[in-house]
């Protein structure tokens, strides 16, 4: 609750804003537009890894957990941005990956010396198991040096920390103080559900490994220990949940059990997975999305955990090309899927672009990609005897570098981000899809996200209330009140490209919140047209 009027902003540094030139986004990057970001609403700024990496999966793979990735920046750029966040009431969420290093880390390179103690920081064991990485391929590498394959559940480059081992624990309790002192106000947790791995290991019989390591038996050992040792119990801290569960969920979240502030999880982004695998192409089931929400809001308020929020983040396709529709109701679709999530119970997270509505990239040749998980996938499909065009017709819709493609600041060439060629290729693909035109543009799906928030801030039903679902009968509709007090406020949200008639079972009140011009009620009716969203209620004065 202590987090429910706060807002979260998503930064993805390499692709939001470039300072000098060189085509990759930075630290003063994100300096220079702490404007905007405030303009939206935002509480706190969670930038994805910064720190020296080969960047082989883009600096989810650290090589030195207390330095800056030059490329990035300075240590200096980061106090300015630290300190010109703060003048504006913004904190700085630092992105802390524990759960793996880089193979270029110091420790891993002195392990593969076969250094004994530093070998006890990773898993080193003479025979694999048959678990999968999440990335493709065997979760194991041979080490022909050493005889010995290593567990990496990511990229090859990306070996697994041996939480076990107290001396790491405390090497990683270092590094939040260090950053902590530096005063950042929060961290986000790389998925930190996977930290604890079992005592030994074994074959997979009936899976690809995880349910021996998600979730696991210290997990919530480790978290308690972690941020009680380092002071951050007041911070806001988020971890990021990897197939994980609801009661797990609760218990990350609690404040009770002084864990961590909130977690990201993933149920309701499955829903367009044939036979839950991302790689086979399925429209959205939005009814067992539907079903999802409900059972987790309901299922954390009871439990007392808390979420964060979200649709979109750098490792995910965009929303609207998702849920949404991209096409004919562009403007709606995002407008309506930022209502169905952000005044529910828990803190909104949004990531860099989809407050403009962006849609995925939709590339079209393998050469546009940079993702490993992308590129690797793009092998495995083939090996699977899938055409080209079926693959590539895969990673359009499900690459994570659908997301991860500059930010549309303007209608340049570069489209704001940069003077040269970027990274990644552009693809501001609407064209009033950038933020000089929709910050200019009262019906823009960036001042529909504004207004939003700021209901989500004004009204302590909607920061902290109870939610309670209503016309859960009616297919494709999602609505629900928020109480607080006396205080309701009611959401009402047409999931669908279709029209659906709800029977009204009492007034709606003043409208707050409305992504088309009228309502269009029938008697006793409310006719939701395509992804209709309202906000409503009455004022109330007074306790
Ligand atoms: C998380 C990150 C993702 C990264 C992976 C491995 O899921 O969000 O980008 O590839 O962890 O660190
Ligand atoms: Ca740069």
């Amino acid at each position: 609750m202590q987090f429910g009027d706060k807002i979260i902003y998503e930064i993805y540094i390499k692709s939001f804003q470039d300072s000098n030139g060189d085509g990759i986004g930075d630290i003063p990057g994100i300096t220079s537009r702490l404007d905007y970001i405030k303009e939206l609403g935002a509480d706190y700024i969670w930038i994805t890894p910064f720190f020296v990496s080969p960047l082989k999966d883009n600096g989810y793979d650290i090589s030195d957990y207390y330095n800056i990735n030059p490329v990035f920046g300075t240590l200096s750029d980061l106090d300015v941005l630290i300190f010109e966040a703060d003048k504006r009431g913004i904190g700085i969420i630092l992105d802390m990956v524990f759960n793996h290093t880089s193979t270029e880390h110091e420790w891993f390179q002195k392990a593969l010396q076969g250094d004994p103690r530093y070998m006890e920081y990773y898993f080193f064991r003479d025979k694999p198991t048959n678990w999968d990485s999440k990335f493709g391929n065997s979760a194991w590498e041979y080490v022909p040096e050493l005889d010995k394959y290593y567990l990496h559940l990511f990229d090859k480059t990306q070996a697994d920390l041996n939480w076990t081992n107290e001396e790491v624990r405390d090497e990683l309790k270092k590094v939040i103080l260090y950053w902590k002192n530096k005063g950042v106000k929060g961290f986000r947790f790389d998925v930190v559900n996977l930290i604890s791995k079992p005592e030994t290991f074994e074959d997979d019989e009936a899976g690809d490994g995880r349910r021996f390591y998600t979730d696991g038996k210290n997990v919530h050992k480790y978290l308690k220990e972690l941020v009680a040792e380092t002071g951050i119990e007041e911070y806001l801290t988020v971890g990021e949940m990897s197939s994980t569960d609801l009661p797990n969920c609760i218990g990350y979240s609690r404040k009770e059990n002084r864990e961590l502030s909130m977690v990201f999880h993933f149920q309701h982004l499955k829903v367009d997975y044939r036979n839950g695998n991302k790689w086979e192409l399925m429209k959205p089931d939005m009814e067992q999305l539907k079903k999802l929400i409900m059972e987790w809001q309901n299922g954390m308020q009871e439990g007392n955990g808390w979420d964060s929020m979200f649709w979109c983040n750098h490792d995910q396709p965009r929303a609207v090309s998702r849920f949404g529709d991209d096409g004919k109701y562009w403007k709606e679709s995002a407008k309506l899927l930022a209502t169905v999530l952000y005044l529910m119970r828990g803190t909104p997270c949004i990531y860099q672009g989809e407050e403009l509505g962006q849609p995925n990239a939709y590339f079209t040749d393998i050469h546009q990609y940079r993702d490993v998980e992308s590129i690797n996938y793009y092998h495995i499909l083939l090996q699977e005897r899938k055409t080209k065009e079926e693959v590539l017709q895969i990673l359009a819709e499900r690459s994570r570098d659908n997301g991860r493609t500059p930010m549309c600041w303007n209608g340049s060439k570069y489209s704001g981000f940069s003077t040269v060629e970027p990274w990644l290729p552009c693809r501001c693909r609407i064209p009033e899809a950038n933020a000089e035109e929709e910050r200019a543009d009262e019906t823009s799906v960036f001042q529909y996200y504004k207004s939003l928030l700021q209901l989500r801030k004004q009204y302590p039903s909607l920061s902290k209330g109870r939610i309670t679902f209503i016309y859960e009968e009616y297919k494709n509709v999602i609505a629900y009140e928020r109480t607080y007090g006396k205080e309701t406020k009611t959401v009402i949200c047409n999931l669908s490209g279709e029209n659906v008639e709800v029977l009204l079972k009492g007034s709606l009140g003043n409208i707050l919140l409305h992504n088309m011009e009228e309502l269009c009620i029938d008697g006793e009716w409310l006719v939701l047209r395509p992804y209709e969203a309202i906000v409503c209620g009455e004022e109330v004065f007074g306790k």
